[in-house]
C-alpha cells in the first residue's frame, strides 16, 4: 500500500491498519481535485483488501484539512461545478465498509470538517479546531456539512456555526458530541493506531455489519434501523466467529477470530 505515485497523500499499512496522511503542507491540506482523487482511491484500495480492518486518516500537526481548495474553486462557474464536480468521489468515501478513524490535529474547516464527519470515529488532538466557515466565502457547505453537523451536534448549535462561520476548539467540539475523544497532540497518532488495531483484531464481517448498522442510525427511521439491526445481529449467528467469540468467553481465553 505504499504507493509512490501519490503526490498529495502518504499511505502505508501496518498490523491490519491502513494509514492515509493528507500531505499538501503548503496549502494546509486543502482538498483540491488531485488530493480528493488520491484520498478516495487509497481508501478504496484499503477497503478492498481483506487484510485491512481499519483505516486511519490524518493530516499534519497544523491542519487536518483547511477545507476545499479555495484557489482551485475561485474561478469555477456554476456549469463547471455542475458538470465536473471536484467532490463527486466523496460519495465513495462515505460508502466504505471499513471503519475509518479521523485523527484530527489543527484545522478541520469546511471540507476538512466534512471529511472528518464522513469518518466513523473522530479523535481530536487538543489543538483541533472545527468549523464550517464557507459562509464567509459566499458559499455554503457542499459535502455534507449542513446535514451531518446537525445530526452530530444538534440543529441549533449547527445552525450557529454554519450561519456565522465561527470555529470551535476541541473541547467545545467534544462537549457538543462531534469528537469521540480528545488526546494530547503528541499522542494523537499512537492513540489512533491503538483504536485502529483494536478494531482490526475483531471479526471483519462483524465489524462491517456494526458499521453498517451505525450508519443506518444516521440515515433511516428508528423502525427501519431497528429492523436492519435485528437482521444483521441474527446473521452474525451464521458465522464461525460468533461460535468462537462465545466459546472463548466461556473458556476464559482471547478469541481467535477466523475472518480477520
Ligand atoms: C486553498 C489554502 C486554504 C484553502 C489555507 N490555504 N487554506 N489554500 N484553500 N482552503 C493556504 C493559504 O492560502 C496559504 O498559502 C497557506 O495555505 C497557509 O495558510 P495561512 O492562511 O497563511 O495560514 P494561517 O494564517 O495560519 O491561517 C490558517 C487558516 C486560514 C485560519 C486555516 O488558512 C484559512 O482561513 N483558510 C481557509 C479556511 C476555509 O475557509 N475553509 C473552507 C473552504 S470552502 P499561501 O501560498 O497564500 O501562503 C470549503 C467548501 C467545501 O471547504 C464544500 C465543497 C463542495
Amino acid at each position: 500500500h505504499e504507493n509512490t505515485e501519490y503526490r498529495n497523500i502518504l499511505t502505508r499499512a501496518e498490523n491490519r491498519v491502513g494509514y492515509i496522511a493528507l500531505n499538501r503542507p503548503e496549502a494546509l491540506n486543502a482538498l483540491n481535485r488531485a488530493l480528493v482523487g488520491e484520498l478516495v482511491t487509497a481508501a478504496r484500495a484499503f477497503d478492498d483488501d481483506p487484510g485491512i480492518g481499519a483505516i486511519v486518516v490524518t493530516g499534519s500537526e497544523k491542519a487536518f484539512a483547511a477545507g476545499a481548495d479555495i484557489k482551485e474553486m475561485a474561478d469555477q462557474s456554476y456549469v463547471d461545478m455542475f458538470l465536473d464536480d471536484p467532490f463527486a468521489r466523496f460519495g465513495e468515501f462515505g460508502r466504505l465498509r471499513t471503519p475509518v478513524i479521523a485523527a484530527v490535529a489543527g484545522y478541520a474547516l469546511g471540507g476538512g470538517c466534512e471529511l472528518a464527519m464522513m469518518c466513523d470515529i473522530i479523535l481530536a488532538a487538543d489543538t483541533a479546531v472545527f468549523g464550517q466557515p464557507e459562509i464567509n466565502l459566499g458559499v455554503i457547505p457542499g459535502i455534507g456539512g449542513t446535514q451531518r453537523l446537525p445530526r452530530a451536534i444538534g440543529a441549533y448549535k449547527a445552525a450557529e456555526l454554519v450561519l456565522t462561520g465561527r470555529t470551535m476548539a476541541a473541547d467545545e467540539a467534544e462537549r457538543a458530541g462531534l469528537v469521540s475523544r480528545i488526546v494530547p497532540a503528541a499522542e494523537l497518532l499512537a492513540e489512533a493506531t491503538r483504536v485502529g488495531e483494536t478494531i482490526a483484531a475483531k471479526s471483519l464481517p462483524v465489524v462491517y455489519a456494526a458499521k453498517a448498522a451505525l450508519r443506518a442510525a444516521q440515515e433511516t427511521t428508528l423502525a427501519q434501523g431497528l429492523a436492519s439491526e435485528k437482521q444483521a445481529f441474527t446473521s452474525a449467528f451464521a458465522l464461525e466467529d460468533q461460535t468462537e467469540g462465545m466459546a472463548a468467553f466461556r473458556d476464559k481465553r482471547t478469541p481467535q477470530f477466523r475472518h480477520r
